[in-house]
């Protein structure tokens, strides 16, 4: 009986992921009809409808179904080596690739090594000795209890006060997502920085030339490195300065020299700041963005917006989380995830969409594809709010799973909490209501209005 049970959701499943694709199919055929009109060229017209979030997830369907793992000799990203590109969209195949880290290396380290200066930081190297040490140190320095104990409170207190100082019109970025995670890498970390605006825009700039900027744009590495440089000189100056004058504070930078007084291997003045601003480059603006394309997702969705607002305004922490990991599953701030491939290598071993990928190739492995395989997540397309955690993948897979994964479920709902608290939480009117990213990666201002009490 179970067998015959499973034939049939396999092949509903099977149905369902051949339906979406030939449906986003004719949508796509669709939206390119439309760009023929409007303002700009027909490559700009179309060039602004594809980056949609909804036109990538189209997209994916379309691939998903036909074209699920695919191998060109063109290389699309050209910041880091490579011969060649392979995509890969099923979620069993994009598990696969993060998974055997072995076969499909993280390629960062050229780049981590202008940021420090000095010596790789640990996303940028492979399952190494020196990776298990210094992600070690690193997790005794950043304790799992600290994000109810310590990361919470302060989060949730430094977004109330935000809010309630903005008086029903605020340009969130700029007002709360930014400066919530910037004043918490000053009190828990430790390294406020010169200030709070020069911490995120040094940390945009590194994160931006290592992680986004796949076509070798010289504008942004030049900003990157004199970020970095300054940086790495102010933490420098902030390490040599707590060691003259040692405080009793319970942050990451006082429990690194106390590992540091320890003789534990790695912790060094020089390994103390690497393992720093690989840190604090991860921190402000990817929780920033996350924030606000959660945040969009739910103003564009009014039930699960009001649903979200019901779980905040109740305090049920867990609710309101589910809410934004499910509006980051249709926009996640890390749409793929990119591997090289260190050895020719087959995936999806033993079906029909297995492939070979030469060595060298980069390989895409897109989880934001991956989390609306009908083969793996019931109804992809609706908004749920009941999902395992299993289908999500907002912050990488296997070896390289975002260090501040737990820090993240937290944080994120914590900013966003007593906003959504507000009654006629609503975008501005005009181009103000809509994200501005001022020309880089990162939301730099979104105003929204709520009535004031
Ligand atoms: C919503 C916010 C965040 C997002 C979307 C995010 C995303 C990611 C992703 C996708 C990866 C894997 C990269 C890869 O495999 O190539 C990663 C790794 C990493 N993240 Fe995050 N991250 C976030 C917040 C944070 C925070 C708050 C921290 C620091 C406390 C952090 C530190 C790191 C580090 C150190 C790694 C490397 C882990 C390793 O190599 O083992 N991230 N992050």
């Amino acid at each position: 009986m179970p067998i015959i049970l499973n034939l049939i959701s396999g092949l509903t499943r099977r149905l369902a992921l051949l339906g979406r694709g030939l449906a986003s199919l004719v949508r796509l055929i669709g939206i390119a009809i439309g760009c023929l009109r409007g303002e700009g060229t027909l490559q700009q017209r179309l060039a602004k409808a594809v980056t949609r979030p909804v036109s990538f997830r189209l997209i994916f369907d379309v691939l998903r179904a036909f074209l699920p793992n695919l191998v060109f000799s063109k290389q699309f990203i050209t910041s880091y080596d490579n011969t060649g590109t392979a995509s890969v969209t099923r979620y069993q195949d994009v598990v696969e690739v993060v998974s055997r880290d072995g076969d499909f290396e993280v390629v960062y380290e050229p780049r981590m090594l202008e940021i420090t200066g000095s010596e790789n930081f640990f996303l940028g190297m492979q399952d190494t000795p020196q990776y298990s040490r210094d992600v070690s140190n690193m997790r005794i320095a950043v304790r799992r209890n600290d994000v109810v104990d310590i990361i919470q409170p302060f989060a949730a207190r430094k977004a109330a006060e935000f809010v309630e100082a903005t008086n029903g019109r605020i340009d969130v970025p700029k007002d709360l997502t930014l400066p919530v995670p910037a004043q918490l890498v000053g009190e828990y970390f430790g390294t406020p920085g010169p200030s709070e605006l020069q911490m995120i825009d040094w940390t945009t700039n590194m994160f931006w030339f290592l992680f986004i900027d796949l076509k070798k744009d010289p504008s942004v590495g030049a900003k990157a490195r004199e970020g970095a440089l300054r940086c790495r000189e102010y933490l420098d100056t902030a390490i040599r300065e707590r060691k003259a004058a040692p405080s009793d504070r319970d942050d990451v930078l006082n429990r690194c020299l106390a590992m540091q007084a320890a003789n534990l291997p790695g912790m060094d003045d020089l390994g103390i700041r690497n393992n720093l601003i690989g840190l604090i480059i991860g921190a402000i603006p990817t929780t920033s963005k996350a924030a606000i394309q959660a945040l969009e997702q739910l103003l564009d969705r009014p039930q699960a917006l009001e649903g979200a607002q019901r779980a905040a305004r109740a305090d049920d922490d867990r609710l309101l989380a589910s809410y934004i990991f499910e509006a980051l599953r249709f926009n996640p701030v890390n749409p793929l995830i990119y591997r090289r491939a260190a050895r020719d290598a087959v995936i999806a071993k033993g079906t029909l969409r297995s492939r070979k990928i030469p060595k060298g190739t980069m390989v895409l492995a897109v989880n934001l594809s991956a989390m609306f395989d009908p083969l793996k997540i019931d109804a992809p397309n609706e908004f749920r709010v009941d999902r395992p955690w299993d289908n999500y993948i907002l912050w990488g897979y296997g070896l390289h799973t975002c260090f501040g994964a737990h820090i993240n479920q937290v944080l994120i709902p914590a900013i966003l909490k007593p906003l959504l608290k507000k009654t006629g939480l609503r975008r501005a009117a005009g181009a103000a209501g809509q994200v501005d990213t001022m020309g880089t990666p990162f939301p730099a201002h979104l105003v929204l209005e709520f009535d004031r009490a």
